[in-house]
């Protein structure tokens, strides 16, 4: 007879296994499955996010900063360096043990929350009385039973059609992350989150790094103000950003890339690269779920259908992360898993689409809540706008790091927050005040009155909150 559960998560990234870890902790006898396997074929749990997202780029960002600073910034300190030089195998593999203590860390967590974990494909077999079937390929094949199912498979790259990956010379962030040369010449295909962070990587460590991308408005959902301000700072990095591009055609031979392009004045160009990374979104993955066996809703983007609860078009068949709607962010994927396992449990699981907060890890850090100053507009609501630049904050004097602001945008009434922008220092940490704030739906005034701790890049919030009433005190 098959294993019977309660819930059975399909996928173990930060949606799936933070599900399942709920489920369990509610009392719920709870299975995870995942196909994520690691170079010895063993589970590698944690998905895109642990083993070729979030964490693994972050690793190097931090890694490819140190190696910038230590060439440059130090010196303002009075730190000499001398004989600096960079040990890429070295940096790849600190990647890579992060990546593996994340993915240990997910199994000591199952264990510690008895969720059973089943390494292999799940897919829906059919509807039986009191659940579904669900097949688990792996080794070898089991069939289990499972009350609830909860979807979280996930997204892949998408690939420019006409142009798989390959990983060697057209990459997608799997590549991205495992170059073990820096490359001359680099490509990137679409200036969003990846093309961003992933640029700004091997940019620091050495690469001639080129962006092509197709809108004519640069990070076109960041507040214009904040976007235009990381453009310049970029441009003086030495990224070269190139909007308004028309992808042509792309040639491979064996040792480089020929990217042909038109650019915003319509000139034909051609770029030669090393290697080109190709970030221009993500898709869904629903492949190998047998989705037509069971009748799952698809929308027409290919998402599984879900309703606002995560609920889709079968009984006690949920749906959460990258595979629906909304943003694909790890954290929305984790706030969705656990407000489904509380649906489950009968209980209100909520998750506040209106303070999602978004981070872009580059240097400065780019950060935001809310809505920007021009979906104010389009949306016609009178607000007031207060902006500090980090240049009149003591400590990011004294940390060398002044560029960018804090932008504040309230009611024009009631002085409600409705957005919080940031491009400076550990943006991606102040912006947590701001998402606190308006999850209570606090006032400007609220935190223009909170004392903040000097010196610290905080202060720049709330010098930002007074300036909204004009009453910035060190600006
Ligand atoms: P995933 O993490 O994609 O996990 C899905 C899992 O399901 C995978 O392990 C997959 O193998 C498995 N799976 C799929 N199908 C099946 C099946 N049929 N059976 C069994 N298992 C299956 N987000 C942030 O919030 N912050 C960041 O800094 C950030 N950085 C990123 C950097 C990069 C380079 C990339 C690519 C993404 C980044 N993201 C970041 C986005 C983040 O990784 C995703 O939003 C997040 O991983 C989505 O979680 P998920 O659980 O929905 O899916
Ligand atoms: P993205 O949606 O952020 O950016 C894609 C960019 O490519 C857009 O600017 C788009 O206009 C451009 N583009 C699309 N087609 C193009 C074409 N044919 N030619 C030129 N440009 C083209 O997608 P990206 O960077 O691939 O990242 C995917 C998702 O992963 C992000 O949206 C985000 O949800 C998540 N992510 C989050 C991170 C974070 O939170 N820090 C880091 C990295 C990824």
């Amino acid at each position: 007879m098959s294993k019977q559960f309660d819930v059975i998560v399909i996928g173990g990234g930060p949606g799936g296994y933070i599900a399942a870890i709920r489920a369990a902790q509610l009392g719920f006898s709870t299975a995870c499955i995942d196909a994520w396997t690691n170079d010895k074929g063993g589970p590698a749990l944690g998905g895109t996010c642990t083993n070729v997202g979030c964490i693994p780029s972050k690793a190097l960002l931090q890694s490819s900063e140190h190696y910038e600073h230590a060439g440059h910034a130090f010196a303002d300190h009075g730190i000499d360096v001398k004989g600096l030089g960079l040990n890429l195998e070295k940096m790849l593999g600190r990647k890579n043990t992060i990546v593996k203590q994340n993915n240990d860390g997910i199994v000591f967590l199952f264990k510690k929350n008895k969720v059973t974990s089943f390494l292999g494909l799940g897919s829906f077999v059919k509807a039986v009385d009191g659940g579904y079937e669900i097949k688990v390929a792996g080794k070898t094949e089991e069939t289990i039973v499972g009350k609830h199912i909860i979807v979280a498979t996930g997204s892949n790259a998408r690939a420019l059609p006409g142009t798989p990956f390959d990983e060697q010379l057209i990459l997608s962030n799997d590549g991205a992350l495992a170059m073990t040369e820096v490359p001359k010449k680099l490509g990137v295909i679409g200036a969003g989150v990846i093309g961003l962070e992933m640029g700004s990587v091997w940019r620091r460590l050495g690469a001639e790094v080129t962006v092509l991308e197709a809108l004519p408005a640069f990070l076109g959902a960041v507040d214009e103000q904040i976007a235009k301000e990381a453009g310049k700072l970029f441009a003086k990095q030495g990224l070269s950003i190139n909007l308004g591009v028309k992808i042509g055609d792309i040639s491979a031979s064996k040792k480089d890339v020929t990217v042909s392009y038109t650019d915003d004045k319509g000139n034909a160009q051609t770029g030669v690269f090393d290697k080109l990374i190709v970030s221009i979104g993500r898709t869904p993955n629903t492949n190998g779920l047998n989705v037509e066996g069971v009748g799952l809703k698809l929308d027409e983007r290919g998402f599984v259908a879900v309703d606002g609860d995560c609920k889709t078009n079968l009984p006690n068949v949920w749906a959460i992360g990258d595979v629906v709607r909304g943003p694909m962010l790890a954290h929305k994927a984790e706030e969705e898993g656990v407000a489904v396992a509380e649906r489950i449990a009968g209980q209100h699981g909520h998750v506040n689409f209106n303070t999602i907060p978004w981070v872009i890890y580059t240097s400065p850090e780019i950060a935001w809540v809310g809505r920007t100053e021009q979906q104010l507009k389009a949306d016609g609501v009178a607000y007031k706008a207060g902006t500090f630049p980090f240049m009149a904050n003591g400590r990011a004097r004294a940390l060398g790091d002044t560029s960018g602001m804090v932008k504040f945008l309230a009611d024009a009434k009631t002085d409600e927050i409705l957005g919080v922008h940031i491009v400076g220092p550990m943006a991606s940490e102040l912006i947590s005040e701001a998402v606190v704030a308006m999850e209570f739906r606090a006032s400007a005034e609220d935190i223009a009155r909170i004392c903040h701790a000097h010196p610290s890049l905080s202060e720049a919030t709330k010098e930002a909150a007074l300036a909204v009433d004009k009453r910035s005190l060190n600006f």
